[in-house]
């Protein structure tokens, strides 16, 4: 006999608001959590664009909240259009391979089945099962709607009630005034409504140039097909990010988070050619963090950018030393893996002495065009139509 299929459609706009809704509620609610402190909203903090709070990139949860976190939590907007991961993706350069998904690795196919990971990891919400998470449900003030939109049985069918859960909170994440409200001073910049200062215009003309930042090259800065640009192509590179030290799971030296290949997601192990690949992250709001790439090795947007400008010319300055007194480059990956180091620019792909593709003078300019990006600039509305011979 054929198996059925089953398709739980994704929400879109013409879902009942009223699941949204519950989405909302539980996203903030720590009883969720086994150590009733823990919420969605506790890592992803709606005043961060749903990232991380300052010094909370790199959290703690479990049930007694003090077990650490192994990748930098990312911000939660502009997901709306990452598509589906697939190997078969028609890449930028021509060719053929991996792209999209949910989290760093891709390993998550849509938002309600990525929902599943933090409630039920031992290091995050912790919860033992499904059905622990709907004994919470039914103890929660919300309760009652959770009955009147699913059923007053709903919580007799754990299952049933943990789907719902999960699709509730996917709905939320679709709420297009919290998760994708495109309100940066960039986005009122290419709706004709703000002018970029002259440091601004300078850092996008660094990262549009194909031989300076080439940084538009994976984080796309251009509207397409009229959408505007999410600052991520969604495919996945080796940019060789430097060991984390502060990181628990690397007092392990055989430990090594390689991203697509493992250990996180385990379905492309045997694919050494993806190893220290990870997903394209959004540059959307990126000046509201302190901690960057997935391993959140890095501090500051400077400290990033001198990073993608020296990696190669000054490996010294980033990777430790081998006991032979060579440098140990690309450091977080064993060493038979480390071939797939993307080396286009801004890297050199060459070590000693090259003058670098992007300057010092460069970098301050793409941290000013970088702040572009964060939502809820409110265009100086008066001034610029004045300009601009308006009333
Ligand atoms: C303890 C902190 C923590 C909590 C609590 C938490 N998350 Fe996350 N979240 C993370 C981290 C870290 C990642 C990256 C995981 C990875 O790459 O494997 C992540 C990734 C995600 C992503 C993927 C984002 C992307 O760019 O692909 C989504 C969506 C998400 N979380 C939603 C949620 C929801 C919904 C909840 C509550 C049910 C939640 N998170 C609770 C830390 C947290
Ligand atoms: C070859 C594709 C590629 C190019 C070119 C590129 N990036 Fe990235 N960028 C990535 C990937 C992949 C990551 C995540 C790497 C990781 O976490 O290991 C990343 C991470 C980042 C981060 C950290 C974001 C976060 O949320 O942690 C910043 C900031 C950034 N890139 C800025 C830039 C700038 C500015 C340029 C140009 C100077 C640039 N990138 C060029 C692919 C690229």
């Amino acid at each position: 006999m054929a198996a059925l299929m089953v398709h739980v459609p994704a929400p879109c706009a013409s879902a009942d608001p009223a699941i949204g809704e519950l989405g909302r509620k539980l996203f903030f609610d720590r009883s969720l959590s086994a150590s009733g402190r823990l919420a969605c909203a506790t890592c992803h903090d709606p005043h961060y664009a749903y990232g991380p709070p300052p010094h909370k990139a790199l959290a703690l949860g479990g049930p007694r909240m003090d077990l650490p976190g192994s990748r930098a939590v990312p911000s939660l907007r502009y997901l709306e259009r990452a598509p589906a991961f697939s190997e078969r993706t028609v890449l930028k350069d021509g060719g053929v391979g991996p792209a999209g998904g949910l989290t760093w690795d891709g390993r998550a196919a849509s938002l309600h089945e990525q929902a599943r990971i933090p409630l039920l990891a031992p290091n995050e919400m912790a919860n033992a099962d499904p059905a622990a998470v709907v004994r919470k449900l039914e103890r929660a003030p919300y309760a009652p709607a959770f009955r009147k939109l699913y059923g007053a049985d709903v919580f007799r069918r754990p299952e049933f009630a943990f789907e719902q859960a999960l699709l509730a909170l996917e709905a939320f994440e679709h709420t297009p005034s919290e998760f994708y409200p495109y309100s940066s001073k960039y986005d009122a910049y290419l709706r004709g409504e703000a002018t970029l200062s002259e440091q601004e215009r300078r850092g996008l003309e660094v990262f549009n140039h194909p031989d300076r930042g080439n940084c538009a090259n994976c984080h796309s800065s251009a509207s397409a097909q009229g959408a505007p640009p999410l600052f991520t192509d969604f495919e996945f590179d080796n940019i060789g990010a430097p060991r984390n030290a502060r990181l628990a799971v690397n007092a392990d030296p055989h430990y090594y988070d390689m991203g697509l290949c493992g250990p996180a997601r385990t379905d492309l192990a045997d694919h050494s050619k993806y190893c220290g690949m990870f997903r394209t992250p959004t540059l959307r709001n990126v000046a509201l963090r302190d901690a960057f790439f997935h391993n959140g090795v890095f501090g500051s947007l400077r400290e990033v950018l001198q990073f993608y400008q020296q990696r190669d010319d000054l490996p010294w300055k980033w990777y430790p030393r081998n006991a032979d007194g060579t440098i140990d480059k690309v450091n977080d990956l064993p060493a038979a893996l480390r071939r797939t180091l993307d080396v286009d620019p801004p890297f050199m792909g060459r070590e000693g002495g090259q003058t670098g593709a992007i300057s010092d003078d460069d970098i301050e300019d793409l941290i000013a065009f970088l702040e572009t990006l964060t939502d809820g600039y409110s265009p100086p509305a008066r001034q610029f139509a004045a300009a601009h011979g308006g009333r």
